[in-house]
């Protein structure tokens, strides 16, 4: 069977992708550092695929770490890349921790993987490389902007590092993935987004308020220049996110990649207001959603969503699931969680 390093495989990308590698017969090791998920996700795991991932605890800031982990397991045919900070308001107030964390991980697990007799390598990026782009639907070959916060800028950082490796290692092959808005949760409810303390992101916060824990939903401006005035964005469900990782994998593996660092839109192709999902979700979940229309967030940007073409027509893939089924599983994974509580 053929095995897969997943770091950051307990967050709440990773945990959806190593399912799906899982289904598709990857024999699946995860890192995880355990510094913004739960090692109880090992266990959900197993209860969804009935086979437990394999695991280590690492902080692959560590070089040494990484170099010993990476000698103990020769045999990887591949790396999925999560294990990154993501929360672009601390990113602001801790530079330096963002640049290291999301950086030197990098730098350190691609040193080890050129190790490999197989050098695949999958990363996480993200639409906020384009910043507000002037044409949407975004292609792939928007011009990126000048990022607005750190964490943005590690993810650009971070392909530029790729781009300029793979010109001289013509044996690794990498695809950056930039992911639009992922949101919804796994439909069996035992796995799904586990934010630390206020959700800064709009699902999340949502569920939160309908279950009882926010007072109500501040919609960040409604004079955008919208139909509604509010911003758009481009909601993927996660389980559809975590598809393409298995794709863009398989693609490398099998050797169908056209160079040896290609880059895809990961989005349904379509922009959804933030008071459409607030509507989705009162349909899906049959309540009302206390909401107030507050002033706009700093750094928002008006409209985002994916040209995806290039992941229909060269991947194969496309988002099967709908903003309603998205909503759902992020409802019924909001119930479950505080089932207890
Ligand atoms: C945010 C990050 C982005 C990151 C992405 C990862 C910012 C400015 N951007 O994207 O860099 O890649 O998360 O998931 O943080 N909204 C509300 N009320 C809320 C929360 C959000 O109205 O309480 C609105 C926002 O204004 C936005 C939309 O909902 O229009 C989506 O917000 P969010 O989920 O935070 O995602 P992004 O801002 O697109």
């Amino acid at each position: 069977m053929a095995k897969v390093l997943v770091t950051g495989g307990l967050g709440f990308i990773g945990s959806h992708t190593v399912v799906e590698l899982q289904n598709e017969g990857f024999e699946v090791v995860i890192i995880d550092d355990l510094s913004n998920s739960s090692i109880e996700f090992l266990d959900r795991i197993e209860s969804i695929t009935s086979i437990r991932p394999l695991f280590e605890q690492i902080d692959l800031r560590i070089k040494s770490k990484v170099k010993t982990f990476f000698q103990t397991h020769s045999d990887l045919v591949g790396v999925v890349h999560f294990a990154a900070s993501k929360a672009v308001g601390e990113s602001v107030e801790q530079p330096l921790l963002y640049y290291e964390n999301n950086l030197v991980s990098l730098i350190n697990v691609l040193e080890s993987i050129q190790e490999l007799d197989q050098s695949n390598f999958i990363f996480s990026s993200s639409c906020t490389v384009y910043g507000q782009a002037d044409i949407l639907p975004i292609t792939e070959d928007a011009p990126i902007k000048k990022a607005e916060s750190p964490y943005g800028n590690t993810k650009q950082i971070g392909e530029e590092i790729l781009a300029d490796l793979c010109k001289i290692n013509k044996d690794l092959k990498v695809i950056s993935l930039r992911y639009f808005n992922p949101i919804g949760a796994h439909e069996s409810a035992k796995i799904g987004e586990l934010p630390i303390g206020i959700p800064q992101n709009l699902v999340p916060y949502i569920t939160q308020t309908a279950i009882g824990m926010r007072e109500e939903l501040s919609v960040f401006g409604d004079d955008y220049p919208t139909e509604d005035g509010t911003c758009i964005r481009d909601y993927i469900h996660v389980v559809d996110l975590a598809k393409a990782h298995v794709v863009a994998l398989k693609r490398v593996l099998n050797g169908q990649n056209i160079s040896n660092l290609e880059t895809f839109n990961l989005g349904t192709g379509k922009g959804s207001s933030v008071l459409e999902v607030v509507k989705a979700f009162e349909r899906v979940s049959g309540q009302k959603l206390k909401y107030r229309i507050a002033s706009r967030r700093e750094g928002d940007i008006t409209a985002a969503y994916a040209d995806t073409s290039k992941a229909n027509s060269e991947l194969g893939w496309e988002a099967e699931l709908t903003l309603d089924d998205a909503m759902r599983s992020a409802w019924k994974w909001e119930q479950e969680l505080r089932k207890n509580s």
